[in-house]
C-alpha cells in the first residue's frame, strides 16, 4: 500500500522569515509521521527550502513551471532550473493558473511533458466548476482535462505522476463535495486511468490527491478513503499546528494508537 501523501502549495504567502519557519518545522515534522510529504513554495524560497529541508526526507516542489526548455521568457522558469533548486515536483494545471493566467489544454499538455522529460513528477490539477458539477458535466469534463493535459507523453513515459482533483469551487471557500462525492468523482477518475493506462498505471506510482478547502477538521473523513492517496492542501498549510493535525490524520487510526 502506497504511503499517504501530503502536498502543501503554499501559493503566493509568507516572508522569508515565516517560510523559514515553516520549512524548520515541516522537516521535523517529517519525522514523525509515515506520510510523504510536499512544500510548493513561492519561487523565491525553493532554494532555502533545499537547504533547510536537506535530509529531512520532505521533497520539494514549485508552483509552476515554463514549458520551453530555455531561452527569451522573461520571468519564466524552466524545468531544469527548477531540477537545479531541488524540486521533485511542480504543480501544472491549477485552476488558479488556468483562469487567472489564460493557460490553456495545449500549454498544460506542454507543461506537462516539459515536466516528465526533466524528472520532475507533475502535480496535475484538475477540477470542475460548479456550473459544470450542477449540469452533471463533473466526470466527463474531468476525463477531458486527464487526456488533453496527458497528451503529449507516451504510455512508458508514466511512471510518475500525481493527479489532484481540486473542484474550482471548493478551493479557498470552506466547501467541500460531500464524502461521497469525493469517493464517487475520484473512483471515475482511477478508472479513466485504468482503461487508458492499464498495467503502467498499477504499477506505477501514480497518486491520487483530493484538494481543495482541506482542513484540520475534514482531513479525517477524506484520507480515510481508499481511493485517495493524500491530500493537496491550500490555506491550512500555511498554519503549521492545522497542517500537523493533516498529516497526522493520514497515519491508519490503529498506527496512531500503536505509537
Ligand atoms: P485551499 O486548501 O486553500 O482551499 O486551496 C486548495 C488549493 O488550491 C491547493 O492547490
Amino acid at each position: 500500500m502506497k504511503n499517504k501523501l501530503i502536498a502543501a502549495n503554499w501559493k503566493m504567502n509568507l516572508s522569508a522569515v515565516q517560510s523559514a519557519e515553516l520549512f524548520k518545522q515541516c522537516a521535523s515534522l517529517a519525522q514523525t509521521v509515515p506520510s510523504d510529504l510536499i512544500i510548493c513554495p513561492p519561487a523565491t524560497y525553493l532554494q532555502m527550502g533545499n537547504s533547510m529541508l536537506e535530509s529531512s526526507g520532505v521533497h520539494l516542489g514549485a508552483q509552476n513551471v515554463n514549458q520551453n526548455l530555455a531561452g527569451a521568457y522573461t520571468g519564466e522558469l524552466s524545468a531544469s532550473m527548477l531540477k537545479d533548486c531541488g524540486c521533485a515536483f511542480v504543480i501544472i494545471g491549477h485552476s488558479e493558473r488556468r483562469t487567472q493566467f489564460n493557460e490553456s489544454d495545449e500549454i498544460i499538455a506542454a507543461k506537462v511533458k516539459a515536466a516528465i522529460e526533466n524528472s520532475l513528477t507533475p502535480i496535475l490539477c484538475i477540477g470542475e466548476s460548479e456550473n459544470q458539477r450542477t449540469l452533471g458535466l463533473t466526470n466527463s469534463f474531468l476525463t477531458y482535462q486527464i487526456d488533453s493535459a496527458l497528451s503529449l507523453v507516451d504510455k512508458t513515459q508514466m511512471k510518475n505522476l500525481v493527479i489532484a482533483y481540486e473542484p474550482i469551487w471548493a478551493i479557498g471557500t470552506n466547501k467541500t463535495p460531500s464524502i461521497a462525492q469525493i469517493q464517487q468523482t475520484m473512483t471515475t477518475i482511477v478508472k479513466h486511468m485504468y482503461k487508458k493506462y492499464g498495467e503502467n498505471f498499477t504499477d506505477s506510482s501514480v497518486h491520487m490527491l483530493y484538494g481543495g478547502s482541506v482542513s484540520d477538521t475534514n482531513c479525517q473523513a477524506i484520507l480515510s478513503l481508499d481511493v485517495v492517496d493524500g491530500c493537496l492542501v491550500g490555506g491550512a498549510s500555511l498554519n503549521f499546528e492545522k497542517f500537523e493535525k493533516i498529516c497526522q490524520a493520514s497515519v491508519k487510526p490503529s498506527l496512531v494508537a500503536a505509537k
